[in-house]
């Protein structure tokens, strides 16, 4: 019933539906494009839909926004915030920018618009090594806001970047011994692991990668038995495209027991109805704000 009013608005409002693979399955079931955040941005800007309804994470709907300025784009729950983004407020960050004036500022696509702002390019997890390869080698870098995902950038192309203290709460508590007790379990299990993992964790993977390097290695990948590091919800994506393999999602007991990312659940099918119908909560930026950000997130997608 719900699906089917979704539908009809989506048809009448000529609304295109985004999602990322963390989210309910039965949001990711409903949606007409589901990725990982190059991806979705990059279908964010493509699109001819008149409104983009965001089913992810308000980093995502602000990338949504300031690639496409003229659309309306909708998130189903303002409250869907990123650890990431949320512990790398715009103040702060300037702060500490001033002792690296001469510094390229490389940021993680999970954060704010502010951020992005004051960011010379923006890369993701499945463009990152790409794009810091491509840099001079003695260009001087400060990363942000993910340490994890810079420590790793860091290791495999030999840079020293510095890092912004940031982490992800979901992926930062997954724990190398959680993985080594699932390695015993199940000894012919291959480990995928995101980069926002700890270092220990992903030392012992055989392949890291972005949410959608992980489903294109699970699916062509020989083996039949995965341990997988990051969030619960790109599951539901890997079984579908690999009914006949296993996957074991590496969680941890002593936290919450889970690895969901409360945020990205905060979608539901009724929110999605509800922005749809109102059309609201919108995504607002200013023109100006808009116009700075955009500036190092093409230079990301220029690289791609
Ligand atoms: P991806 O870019 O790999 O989809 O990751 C986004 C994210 O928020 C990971 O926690
Ligand atoms: Fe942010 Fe972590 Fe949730 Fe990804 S999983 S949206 S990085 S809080």
């Amino acid at each position: 019933m719900i699906i089917e009013q979704i539908n009809t608005l989506r048809k009448s409002k000529n609304a295109i539906i985004l999602a990322h693979y963390y989210t309910l399955p039965d949001v990711q079931n409903i949606a007409d494009f589901v990725g990982d955040s190059l991806a979705l941005a990059r279908q964010a800007a493509a699109t001819d839909a008149d409104i983009i309804l965001f089913a992810g994470v308000n980093f995502m709907a602000e990338t949504a926004k300031i690639l496409s300025p003229k659309k309306k784009v909708l998130i189903p729950d303002v409250e869907a915030g990123c650890s990431l983004s949320d512990n790398c407020p715009i103040d702060e960050l300037n702060l500490f920018l001033y002792k690296y004036s001469d510094h390229t500022v490389l940021s993680y696509i999970n954060c704010s618009a502010e951020v992005k702002a004051v960011s010379d390019i923006i890369v993701t997890s499945g463009n990152a090594l790409k794009i810091v390869n491509a840099l001079p080698k003695n260009e001087k870098i400060v990363f942000l806001p993910d340490r994890n995902l810079g420590a790793y950038i860091n290791k495999e192309t030999g840079r020293e970047m510095v890092l912004w203290n940031g982490a992800c709460h979901v992926h930062d508590q997954l724990t190398a011994d959680e993985v080594y007790r699932l390695k015993e379990r199940y000894p012919n299990a291959k480990v995928l692991a995101h980069p926002e993992c700890k270092a220990t964790v992903l030392a012992l993977a055989d392949f890291i990668g972005s949410t959608a390097a992980m489903l294109q290695f699970a699916k062509s990948d020989i083996a039949t038995e995965y341990i997988v590091a990051t969030e619960t919800g790109i599951l539901h994506e890997m079984q579908k495209q690999n009914p006949k393999k296993q996957f074991y999602v590496v969680t941890n007991p002593e936290t919450c027991a889970c690895n969901e990312c409360e945020y990205m659940k905060l979608n539901t099918l009724e929110k999605i109805y509800h922005a749809l119908l109102t059309e609201s909560p919108e995504i607002i930026l200013e023109e100006q704000l808009i116009k700075k950000a955009l500036n190092p997130i093409q230079k990301m997608l220029e690289y791609f």
